[in-house]
């Protein structure tokens, strides 16, 4: 697929923000966690949740949409998930928990997804074998098995975000009560242990460092809505600055967007917060910063192409400095070949102001570098096609009509 961006847009009027993909991916597997009925609302459309949807129902969890609400029924489940949704799609990973938790087995091929740095998955199963299960490797295939999983102390080398959650989904059935210490505090893992909660877990802590669960026999069906996605709202931030609009972004947190909203104002942009919407703008040159990313609640690592595809044109010197992923840096090749002056060295890239950036035909390599084209292209000279866009509906909600009624000119192809 390919995106065709008209330059020199600005974007104005207001956005509506989505649920989090990043939310909604660990809600949907933990839904694997009850025999009852889940009724999850506000679903996004998007490719993420789709393939997560199609690999609860190849594991026999029947699924039914109706407009944007997802129902699902997992009264019996099997515990091999098919390899080609596996290798898709790294939150694939996130059923193990549960699946671990309900069935006392579990085998998945090593997982796939976005192409950043080597992403390990030890401290996940680090957790598992802590809470008593035992993990082998069979022809390429990891298999957890536990006859019972027994409430116990796991300390995390590091808050991941994902280890935490699916120690967390794994401990919510265990005997006895775990706890994660040095648990990620990300908003993602708190609307998890929400949702266990609504289900009759008994999980405390969500949101500090160390999470409390109490292991239940049973989880009971819900009905519930994730929050809005965080990096969305940045991402539609960013872009609304870096094109020096005026617009309101509905539908979010903004005790989520910290972070994302004093780099803005620090760059010289407006941000006004109201209850559950945002106004940015942006009238003044663009001054450049420093942004370092880190867990929550330092700048999310997901945003971090964004503003450098902003900041290429800031009056001056920025320099990022990526500390959550190895290899990151996938977008700068590209936003060069839009006339971008960046030079890295190991996980630091220095961002020099350009006057502007010029339209090209460059390539999304995962799901956030497209996302920081989209918002290059939007305020370069000229035209740009975007190769390999499927990436960005990977996370993306109708991005293309959402920044289109805001006043860009994007066709898909
Ligand atoms: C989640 C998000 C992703 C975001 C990331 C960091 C989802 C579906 N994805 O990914 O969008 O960029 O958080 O905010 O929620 N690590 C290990 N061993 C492990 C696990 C992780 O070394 O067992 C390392 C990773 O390689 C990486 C760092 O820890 O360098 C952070 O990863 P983690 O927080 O686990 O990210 P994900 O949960 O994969």
């Amino acid at each position: 697929m390919r995106m065709l961006i008209k330059g020199k847009t600005v974007l104005t009027g207001e956005v509506e923000i989505s649920s989090s993909k990043n939310a909604i991916l660990p809600i949907l597997a933990a839904s694997l966690l009850t025999d009852d009925k889940v009724e999850i609302r506000k679903v996004p459309n998007i490719n993420d949740v789709v393939i997560i949807t199609k690999l609860l129902d190849q594991l026999g969890t029947k699924t039914k949409h109706y407009r944007n609400t997802l129902m699902l029924s997992g009264e019996s489940i099997s515990t091999n998930p098919p390899y080609e949704l596996v290798r898709q799609i790294r939150a694939s990973v996130l059923i193990m928990g549960p699946l671990l938790a309900r069935q006392g087995k579990v085998r998945v091929a090593l997982p796939g997804g976005c192409a950043i740095g080597t992403r390990p998955i030890d401290l996940h199963l680090k957790g598992f074998h802590a809470l008593g299960a035992d993990i082998t490797l069979h022809s390429g295939d990891l298999v957890a098995k536990a006859n019972d999983l027994i409430g116990t102390h796991i300390y995390l080398d590091y808050p991941s975000v994902g280890a935490t959650e699916n120690i967390m989904m794994a401990a919510s059935m265990a005997k006895g009560i775990s706890y994660i210490e040095n648990a990620a505090l990300e908003p993602e893992v708190v609307d998890l242990a929400n949702f266990i909660n609504s289900m009759g877990g008994k999980v405390s802590g969500a949101g500090t460092n160390v999470i409390k669960i109490e292991g239940v026999k049973q989880l009971k069906g819900v009905k519930y809505t994730p929050i809005p996605d965080r990096i969305e709202a940045g991402t539609y931030m960013v872009a609304v600055a870096a094109t020096g609009g005026d617009a309101i972004i509905k539908n979010v947190i903004p005790e989520h967007l910290k972070a994302i909203t004093s780099k803005l104002i620090e760059s010289g942009a407006d941000v006004i917060e109201g209850e559950d919407n945002l106004q940015v703008r942006r009238e003044s040159k663009i001054k450049p910063v420093y942004i370092k990313t880190l867990p929550y609640p330092g700048f999310p690592t997901d945003m971090q192409a964004q503003f450098m595809a902003y900041l290429s044109r800031s009056h001056g010197s920025s320099v990022v400095s990526e500390s959550v992923f190895e290899n990151r840096f996938m977008h700068v090749q590209e936003l060069s070949r839009m006339g971008a002056n960046i030079k890295t060295e190991g996980k630091t890239a220095i961002i020099r102001g350009v006057r502007k950036l010029t339209g090209a035909q460059v390539k999304a390599s995962d799901l956030r570098a497209g996302a920081a084209l989209v918002i290059a292209g939007l305020t370069a000279q000229g035209n740009t096609i975007l190769q390999e866009s499927q990436h960005v509906d990977r996370g993306y909600e109708k991005i293309t009509s959402k920044l289109n009624a805001m006043g860009a000119q994007i066709e898909d192809e």
